[in-house]
């Protein structure tokens, strides 16, 4: 442990933020949440991502908030859209949702300063069986790197039991992109791999803020980035799933910033 000039708290680089501090992450991780649930119904056939993003962009501006995408680094919109065989940063655009089409959106948004990021995987149509595996794998993937968040377990450990619960189901995890701090910026340290060996990295500890957002492939990881310089594909052509939530560390365990109001975080939920 440290003290920087300032007096915020790091340990091996990483934040510590304080309980004040959470409730501020509650909120933004909230509104992001609840725009990913009032989204679910416009995911149809037909239906282009662009309006998608569209929609998100005026909820965000609704709600008093801002988009955290929108000027990052040249990016335009308040959304990642990602079909298929896109692991990440897809481009909303004209195309229209086909049937069978699996697609995870990402929003981040900043309320009072606090960055709230989480995606999750929709489906257009009916799901097919080999879709429906990999988003169920890479959702449950997640949460088992979450049940790894605790004080004295390291970054590692999470990494490690993504990974092996991965590739036990015979799919692969992506290891060209990975989760990050967050709190009052987008991205800080560490990287937070999905992959790695039990025991080794920074140790978490209470009150660091990060996300935790696999990419899992059909096929193998490799990925590569297109013309566009944002949109990355898998290098096979295999499908590719991701779910993202933000978290924080507490004494015990951690607390998911970014769970859905609705409880429609999962693809296949049914309606209460
Ligand atoms: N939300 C993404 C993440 O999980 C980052 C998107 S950056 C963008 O880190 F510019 F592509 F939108
Ligand atoms: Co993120
Ligand atoms: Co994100």
């Amino acid at each position: 442990m440290q003290k920087e000039a300032r007096g915020q708290q790091t340990r091996d680089g990483i934040r510590l933020f304080q309980e004040v501090d959470f409730v501020g992450m509650r909120a933004a991780g909230k509104l992001a949440a609840q725009i990913l649930d009032e989204i679910a119904d416009e995911i149809v056939v037909g239906q282009t991502t662009g309006k998608i993003d569209k929609l998100i962009e005026q909820k965000v501006t609704a709600a008093g908030a801002q988009s955290a995408t929108i000027g990052y680094k040249g990016y335009r919109h308040a959304s990642c859209i990602s079909l298929n065989h896109v692991v990440c940063h897809g481009i909303p655009g004209d195309k229209k949702l086909k049937d069978g089409d699996i697609l995870n959106i990402d929003v981040t948004v900043i309320v009072d300063g606090w960055y709230g990021d989480t995606s999750r995987m929709f489906v257009a149509g009916k799901l097919d069986r080999k879709s429906e595996r990999l988003i169920q794998v890479t959702h449950d993937s997640l949460f088992m790197g979450i049940e790894a968040v605790k004080p004295g377990n390291t970054f590692g450990d999470i990494g490690h039991a993504i990974q092996s619960f991965v590739e036990g189901h015979r799919m692969s995890v992506v290891r060209d992109f990975c989760g990050h701090g967050l709190g009052r910026v987008f991205h800080a340290p560490p990287n937070v791999l999905h992959y790695g060996r039990a025991g080794t990295g920074p140790v978490l500890q209470e009150g660091m803020f990060f996300t935790i957002e696999p990419m899992v492939n059909l096929g193998r990881p490799e990925t590569k980035v297109l013309a566009d310089d944002w949109t990355a594909v898998t290098r096979d052509r295999s499908l590719s799933a991701q779910f993202e939530h933000s978290v924080g560390v507490t004494a015990t365990g951690c607390e998911i910033f970014t769970l859905s109001p609705g409880n429609r975080f999962h693809p296949t939920y049914t309606a209460t």
